[in-house]
């Protein structure tokens, strides 16, 4: 639950998402943005717009219950114009050299954040709190019978093929997470 955690942490505790806001999210077909976006849409998020590198990453993006409203390919489109279009620009600004203006007129935040360095407090209080307002969702059906939130794992290997698994997250195939199973 490691990724989960990692955009809780991100998205709840130190962003504090508004129903209503705008997301965007990049490597939208990676393990914690595939969290990432699914809580922003569960957390009430309008529009969340999230960037990946194919054609399959926008299908498998767009595929989660709970998926982005919007996936752009960045390696074709630019995402930048994209989003100022959907949003009329104004939800999204990205300073595109290393003025501060953007920043201090737009009133913006530059989060840092590294969870394990965290005291054992912090962990056990972010847990704590995704377990009553998130875990639910893991195993409560909607009438289609799809869960509202949807654990993405994209290959499970064996631990001998170590390499294979490294491999493929190196050429950056993967749609959720690796597994590497060890018995
Ligand atoms: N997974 C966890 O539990 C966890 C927890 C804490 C922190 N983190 C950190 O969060 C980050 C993402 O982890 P993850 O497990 O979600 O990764 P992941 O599933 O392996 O996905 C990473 C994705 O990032 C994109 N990417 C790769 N190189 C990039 C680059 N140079 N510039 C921009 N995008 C690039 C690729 O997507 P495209 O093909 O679409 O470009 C790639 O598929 C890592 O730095 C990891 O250390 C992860």
């Amino acid at each position: 639950m490691g990724n989960w955690l990692t955009a809780f942490q991100g998205l709840v505790l130190i962003c504090d998402i508004q129903k209503g806001s705008d997301v965007l999210i990049h490597a939208g077909a990676s393990g914690v943005s595939v969290a990432a976006t699914q809580l922003a849409r569960l957390y009430g998020a309008s529009k969340v717009f999230t960037t990946v590198s194919s054609e399959d990453k926008i299908q498998f993006v767009k595929s989660l219950r709970r998926g982005a409203t919007h996936a752009i390919n960045y390696r074709t489109h630019d995402f930048v114009e994209e989003i100022k279009r959907e949003t009329e620009g104004k939800e999204i600004s990205f300073p595109s050299d290393a003025s501060l203006l953007p920043l201090v007129f737009k009133r913006l935040n530059i989060h840092g954040s590294l969870l394990s360095t965290r005291s054992v407090e912090y962990q056990a209080a972010l847990v704590s709190r995704f377990k009553r307002e998130v875990f639910d969702y893991f195993t409560a059906k909607e009438p289609g019978g799809v869960s509202l939130l949807q654990l993405k794992i994209w290959k499970v290997y064996p631990w001998q093929e170590v390499k294979a698994a490294h491999d493929a997250m190196e050429a950056n195939k993967n749609q959720g997470k690796i597994i590497l199973e060890i018995k």
